[in-house]
């Protein structure tokens, strides 16, 4: 029988990572500063969020219940809603009134009797959609990792499980890339049984117009949490974080770092089942890869590179304090030789890397990220330091929020063209008052304070990726 976490104990399930006990709606948020008059559609957060105690281990990011943040802004006003999103898994566990499943670490094989007809397709893991939430075809997806994503309402009303017309039943990865000319969404999958890494490609109207196609070459099962696309390549950055099944039954991690496998950066043509160029090098970590694009015939890849993946309970990015954030680097593979040339860029690290989505697979020079101050008071895994780069010059200006920030999201000015004419968008929680709140920067104006903040009246958990969906 296993016990329940003690989650005050746990530095992921307390503090600023307690899990929100309730679903709220906010109309008429307290606006400090302005809102952009042009600022029209949906902030979406999502992030595990366990609806009760967990049960034997809990893992930060690997497990918890989604649930998704949420701000519409419109006219200058905002309002606000977090719902859970209710998987098979958890509407099982609010029947029982408790936590069934177990952690990664410490499974529990759940009595069949209390699941009902639909278990999670994760068991005996509970594999919940919270690490990401994306808009495709007009669908608002939250995504897990290998399994297939849910589909909310505009409005966050779970629908259920989403498999894209049964084209790709065992699901998808949490970080699908938009081809922002063609429209078409490339996704992947991971498995611990071959094939190992699949890719798929859905088209704008959510056709599955690639299926699920096997990348070759790989001999061992590994986690591969992001990739990233050109316009011709898919990019796998592929660290020695090799997944052992037999764990689940047996004993030892499920995850291992094997830094003798080296890392491999693998570079797969879009254009359909072919040979992958396949690039070894010392082994490093990614969990996240900013955006990828062609220079010649050379794939340029911008990233947070971490010396190794920190994966325990309470590992995760940032996990344990002993790597704040991953410094960024820049890797270019040649795919005709097989080489990659890791360049690291300054020293000053951030993680949740974004771009101007508008240039995916297309060259960028801006990223930002979520830094760390140094400032005392910052739990391990947070951030308090909006970073941003330009790859032109290879310099980066910073804000120091004063508040836990998490992923911010570039929103580009109606009619705007350029990189900077937009706003950045993140949810974050003052240090100093524990209020939390969305903030808005004038991109133009970066660095320094938000021109304006949307008061959230509950706390907002630390969480993970987030996305702007326009009206
Ligand atoms: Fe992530």
């Amino acid at each position: 029988m296993l016990h329940t976490v003690d989650m005050a104990a746990h530095p992921y399930l307390s503090g600023r990572f307690a899990p929100a006990a309730a679903e709220r709606d906010a109309a008429d948020l307290r606006i400090e500063g302005s809102l952009p008059a042009d600022l029209d559609g949906v902030f979406m957060r999502n992030g595990p969020n366990p609806r009760f105690p967990p049960l034997g281990s809990y893992t930060y990011p690997m497990e918890g219940d989604a649930m998704i943040h949420a701000v519409w802004i419109s006219g200058g006003r905002a309002r606000y809603r977090n719902r859970w999103v209710r998987t098979s898994g958890l509407l099982a566990e609010v029947r029982a009134g408790r936590a069934l499943y177990g952690g990664i670490m410490k499974p529990a094989f759940v009595d069949p009797a209390l699941l009902g007809a639909d278990r999670d397709p994760g068991w005996p893991v509970k594999l919940d959609p919270f690490i990401n939430i994306i808009r495709h075809a007009g669908h608002y997806l939250a995504l897990a990792e290998g399994i297939p994503p849910y589909e909310v309402t505009p409005e966050l009303a779970t629908l259920g499980r989403f498999d894209f017309g049964g084209q790709l039943p065992l699901g998808i990865c949490a970080r699908p890339r938009r081809d922002p000319v063609t429209g078409e969404l490339v996704v992947f999958r991971y498995d611990s049984d071959p094939p190992y890494l699949t890719w798929a490609t859905i088209a704008p109207d959510g056709t599955v117009i690639q299926p699920a196609t096997e990348v070759p070459r790989l001999e061992q099962p590994a986690m591969i949490h992001d990739f990233a696309i050109t316009e011709h390549y898919a990019v796998f950055v592929i660290g020695p974080a090799i997944i052992h099944a037999e764990a689940l039954v047996g004993s030892g991690a499920v995850v291992r770092w094997q830094p003798g496998l080296g890392t491999r950066i693998v570079v797969v043509p879009r254009s359909g089942p072919g040979t992958p160029a396949i690039a070894e090098t010392e082994p490093f970590w990614a969990w996240h890869l900013a955006n990828a694009y062609e220079d010649g015939t050379r794939v340029v890849t911008d990233f947070p590179w971490r010396e190794r993946l920190i994966l325990a309970e309470g590992g995760g990015p940032g996990g344990n304090g002993q790597q704040p954030a991953g410094r960024l680097a820049r890797l270019t593979v040649d795919p005709a030789r097989g080489t990659a040339d890791l360049v690291h860029i300054g020293s000053v690290g951030a993680e949740f890397p974004r771009i101007d989505d508008r240039l995916t697979g297309r060259e960028h020079r801006y990223l930002t990220g979520c830094g760390r101050s140094g400032r005392p008071g910052l739990a391990p895994g947070e951030y308090d330091r909006l970073v941003r780069y330009d790859m032109a010059t290879g310099q980066s200006v910073r804000y120091d929020t004063g508040a836990a920030i998490g992923e911010a999201v570039f929103v580009p000015r109606a009619a705007a063209t350029e990189e900077l004419d937009g706003y950045y968008l993140c949810f974050g929680r003052e240090l100093a008052d524990d209020t939390s709140w969305l903030y808005v920067w004038d991109a133009a104006d970066f660095p320094g304070p938000p021109r304006a903040r949307a008061a959230i009246p509950a706390p907002v958990p630390n969480g993970l990726h987030a996305n702007w969906f326009a009206a």
